[in-house]
């Protein structure tokens, strides 16, 4: 465990630990990627990406995708699972620290920003910023939940305005469709690094 986390994820991992794990992508994500114009390709930087669903999801779509995960259990299973012809990356790192390339065209979030202690939300959003390029793009899945106790640690759609908006501009938010025990619990944010950061 590196000092930044108190859960430790490794352990989860070796003991099977891994309801929040659905064996399939994000519906949300699945759902972005059918359903927006996006520009062909580009980069994409998906931090605690555990098995590497949304990796995988974003890599099929046509993406240069690195997935990243502080536990090494994990990121052995996410490229076992990942079968030949998807050229998805992955790597074991600390999304909190420096450690890790930047100026990714996109960053993807899902169920990292409610898996920290909340008191360490400033350096996820220092380390998003770093992560994504002027005017790249921050897609996020994000669970609205009251809980103080996680992980899963709630927040709300204000705080995570409140948290972004100095780095991005919101683009959307939106309801996305969920995995049937998170229907209407996750919102969906399509943030915009801005150009003068
Ligand atoms: C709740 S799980 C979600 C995994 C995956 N996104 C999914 O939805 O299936 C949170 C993940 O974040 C990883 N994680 C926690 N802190 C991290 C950090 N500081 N840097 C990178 N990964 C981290 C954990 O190992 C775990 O795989």
């Amino acid at each position: 465990m590196t000092h930044t986390e108190k859960t430790d994820w490794e352990s989860k991992y070796q003991n099977k630990d891994t309801q929040w794990d659905k064996g399939e992508p994000s519906p949300g994500l699945v759902d972005f990627l059918l359903n927006e114009k996006l520009p062909d390709g580009g980069t994409v930087l998906v931090p605690g990406c555990g098995f590497g669903h949304d990796v995988r999801a974003w890599a099929r779509a046509g993406f240069d995708t690195l997935g990243l995960d502080i536990a090494p259990t994990a990121i052995i299973r996410a490229r076992e699972l990942t079968p030949e012809g998807i050229t998805a990356q992955f790597s074991k790192g600390d999304f909190l620290k420096n450690d890790h390339p930047t100026e990714y065209d996109w960053l993807f979030e899902h169920t990292l920003f409610c898996a920290i202690q909340p008191e360490h939300r400033a350096d996820y959003v220092r380390a998003a910023a770093r992560s994504v390029r002027k005017g790249g793009c921050l897609l996020a899945v994000h669970y609205i939940i009251p809980d103080e106790d996680g992980p899963p640690y709630g927040t709300t759609r204000e705080e995570v305005c409140q948290r972004f908006e100095s780095e991005f501009d919101l683009l959307k938010d939106w309801i996305p469709r969920s995995y049937s025990n998170r229907t209407g619990l996750e919102r969906m944010f399509y943030w915009r690094k801005k150009k003068n950061q």
